[in-house]
């Protein structure tokens, strides 16, 4: 479990980024926070991985102190930024992957490899140069990076903000895969459709949480999306108007699949009706 309390943050000569910052994720959650560009959410990323020094308040990851043990929560967290090509050090895919490995032995490494490889769905370009991926695969190849140092909690800062739309499709399935696995992820998004992967929604405004909307909450909350400068993701916008015109779609989650029963059964039970 994470736990943010009473969390504040300026850079040097700056004013408040973060004004008084709280919230906890549970073990197995998708959190989405969103929010307009310059609203905090890459400083509160960075905070909870440790890569930013706290200074007000208190962050603890399975009760551990981020103040104090640093190291573990380091090894628990995992963060993957938006501009893949920042990150790469290596052209090879294998030497990419072993390097923060290689205190571990031959077999375990070549286990991790494969194992993350494959969690991203880019087995079979292990041998592959980095350079001759897209951008979607290179990412892909990112988020395998962190999943080879096993962490339990993932930080998604805007993973596909720079990705086509095939390549945002590859990444959101393996946000949903990983999910299933028991990861604990936060996305940090300006992508509005994310929101429809995540459990709950933090929207972050001038540095404050103002809003918590969970899942099922969102078909009855979305104005509180419009109010913030936040597009209504488009699968949750069709779901708004039908409700407006009476057809409340029962729907299981925001799958296109979920969607394809939900009509289906919408259309059956009309021409019962009929
Ligand atoms: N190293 C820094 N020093 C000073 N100010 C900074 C630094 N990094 C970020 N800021 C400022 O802090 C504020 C919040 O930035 P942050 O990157 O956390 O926001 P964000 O919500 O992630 O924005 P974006 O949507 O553009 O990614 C911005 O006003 C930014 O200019
Ligand atoms: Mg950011």
């Amino acid at each position: 479990m994470i736990n943010v309390e009473n969390v504040s943050f300026k850079y040097k000569n700056s004013d408040y980024i973060l004004k008084n910052i709280n919230f906890s994720v549970n073990d197995g959650e998708v959190i989405a926070i969103v929010g307009k560009n310059g609203s905090g959410k890459s400083t509160l990323g960075r905070l909870i991985a440790g890569i930013t020094k706290l200074k007000e308040g208190t962050i603890t990851i399975d009760d551990m102190n981020i103040s104090k043990d640093i190291k573990s929560i380091r090894e628990k967290v995992g963060i993957v930024f938006q501009n893949p090509e920042n990150q790469i050090i290596f052209n090879n895919i294998y030497d990419e992957l072993s390097f923060s490995l290689r205190n571990l032995d031959k077999s375990e490494i070549e286990n991790r490899i494969t194992t993350s490889l494959k969690q991203v769905d880019m087995f079979d370009f292990k041998d592959k140069d980095l350079y001759a991926l897209s951008l979607g695969q290179k990412q892909r190849i990112m988020i395998a990076e962190i999943l080879a140092k096993n962490p339990k909690y993932i930080i998604l800062d805007e993973p596909t903000t720079m990705i086509d739309s095939y390549g945002k499709e590859k990444i959101h399935d393996i946000i949903l895969n990983l999910k299933q696995k028991g990861y604990t992820i936060i996305c940090i998004t300006n992508l509005s459709d994310e929101i429809l992967l995540a459990d709950r929604t933090f929207i972050l405004n001038n540095g404050e949480i103002v809003a918590e909307i969970k899942k099922q909450e969102l078909i009855n909350k979305y104005a509180i999306l419009e109010k913030y400068g936040i597009k209504i993701p488009t699968l949750l916008n069709i779901l708004v108007n039908l409700k407006k015109e009476g057809i409340d779609l029962d729907i299981e989650d925001f799958s296109v699949s979920s969607f394809t029963t939900a009509i289906k059964k919408e259309l059956n039970t009309e021409r019962k009706s009929i």
